[in-house]
């Protein structure tokens, strides 16, 4: 195994700590480089783990200040970088949508801009792999998955911020010829997710009964993947991707919302003890969120043909697995749920 610098962002967030956990495990050779602003969503508590490994670093620092991107790169020898930091839920980029034009546009530019200026007169073998999502597609209706060539539809400020930089990266390949691949994800679930997304939230709401509020009528749907199945993909696409393609990701297992939570509900009864139903009772449909996509799905044939990926998962057992964590974990979900969590909660489902 060669020995890399690597530079993970978004490290101590949800899906970028599956990351870095899985390398620092699984390549005691690479020096990993957990680059991170920490805002509400990025957690150290997440890597606790593997925080004193030896080949493991964390620096805390903002991907929108320019200058200290360019400087870090310079100070530092970076082989590869594998970029998750972003601001990553909808709800919170219709409020705000400048703030994901900052981190999410912006944000990556500066990454680039660094990476080109670092790796300028010896780009060969070094690897700007972006993590994106299939939302940048847009919505599909009954039929159809997304491909690596279905053109980009976004309709949220994420999914328009997400598909802006997935733009820059390939700019950045075609004209300036940096090294850089893409990979384009379905919904993630597992352990370390920040309840203000669809599961970990409701998994809380039930366990508090609390109400669980589904937006519109629940019929939306999504292609759902075990956050593990998703850090092997990213594993494999960086070793074996080819420079300047793009890659699907995806479960194969889309559900509406309203089966999706009532499979939980029915899980959480058994799991606490509750009478079979109790759960369902929480169910409250509000508002439906503004520019609600109605159905993601990823085709994911070329990742799994090429490169011989395949999810690991059946979703049941996922989500058991999962629904346990979050019942198991109850002290991480306090900590990251103090503070402004509470804020945000009230101002995000009293105007439903
Ligand atoms: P997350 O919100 O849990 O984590 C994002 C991390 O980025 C946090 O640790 C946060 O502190 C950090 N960050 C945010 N702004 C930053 C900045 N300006 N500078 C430095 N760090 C900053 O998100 P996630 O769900 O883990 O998603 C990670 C990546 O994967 C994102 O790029 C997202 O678009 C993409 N993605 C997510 C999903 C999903 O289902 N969650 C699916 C496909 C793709
Ligand atoms: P989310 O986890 O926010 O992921 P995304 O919007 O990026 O797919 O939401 C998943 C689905 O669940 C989406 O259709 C919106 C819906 N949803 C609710 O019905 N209620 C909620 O409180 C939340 C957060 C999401």
């Amino acid at each position: 195994m060669m020995k890399k610098t690597l530079l993970i962002t978004g490290g101590a967030g949800f899906i970028g700590s599956h990351v870095v956990r899985l390398f620092v495990n699984k390549y005691p050779d690479y020096h990993i480089v957990n680059l991170d602003k920490l805002t509400y969503a990025g957690n150290l508590a997440n890597l606790k783990d593997v925080e004193d490994k030896p080949n493991y670093e964390f620096v805390k620092a903002d991907i929108v200040d320019s200058e200290a991107m360019l400087n870090l790169f310079q100070q530092r020898q970076f082989d590869a970088v594998i970029h998750l930091a972003a601001e990553s839920h909808v709800d919170r980029s219709i409020s705000n949508p400048t703030e994901f034009v900052f981190a999410n546009v912006i944000g990556t530019v500066n990454l680039l801009n660094a990476a080109r200026a670092a790796w300028k007169d010896h780009s060969e073998g070094k690897l700007f792999y972006h993590i994106s999502t299939d939302e940048v597609y847009g919505s599909l209706g009954e039929e159809g998955l997304f491909t690596e060539t279905t053109g980009y539809d976004p309709h949220s400020p994420y999914s328009a911020s997400k598909a802006s930089s997935d733009h820059f990266v390939r700019a950045y390949h075609d004209t300036f010829g940096l090294p850089a691949l893409v990979s384009n994800c379905s919904n993630n679930y597992g352990s370390f997710q920040f309840p203000e997304k669809l599961i970990p939230l409701f998994i809380n709401n039930i366990r508090n009964n609390k109400a669980l509020p589904v937006y519109g009528k629940g019929e939306n749907i999504r292609d759902w993947l075990w956050v593990e199945d998703h850090a092997r993909a990213i594993d494999v696409i960086f070793h074996q991707g080819k420079v300047g393609e793009t890659y699907n990701i995806g479960g194969h297992n889309e559900w509406t919302n309203i089966d999706l939570i009532k499979l939980m509900c029915a899980i959480m009864d058994r799991k606490l003890g509750r009478e079979a139903g109790t759960s369902e009772k929480l169910i409250s449909y509000v508002k439906d969120r503004a520019g609600h996509d109605l159905r993601y799905a990823i085709d994911s044939t070329k990742l799994q043909k090429e490169l011989g990926w395949v999810p690991s998962l059946q979703f049941e057992e996922g989500l058991e697995k999962t629904i346990d964590w979050y019942l198991e974990n109850e002290a991480w979900l306090h900590g990251v749920t103090s503070g402004d969590y509470q804020k945000y909660y009230e101002e995000q489902y009293q105007k439903r």
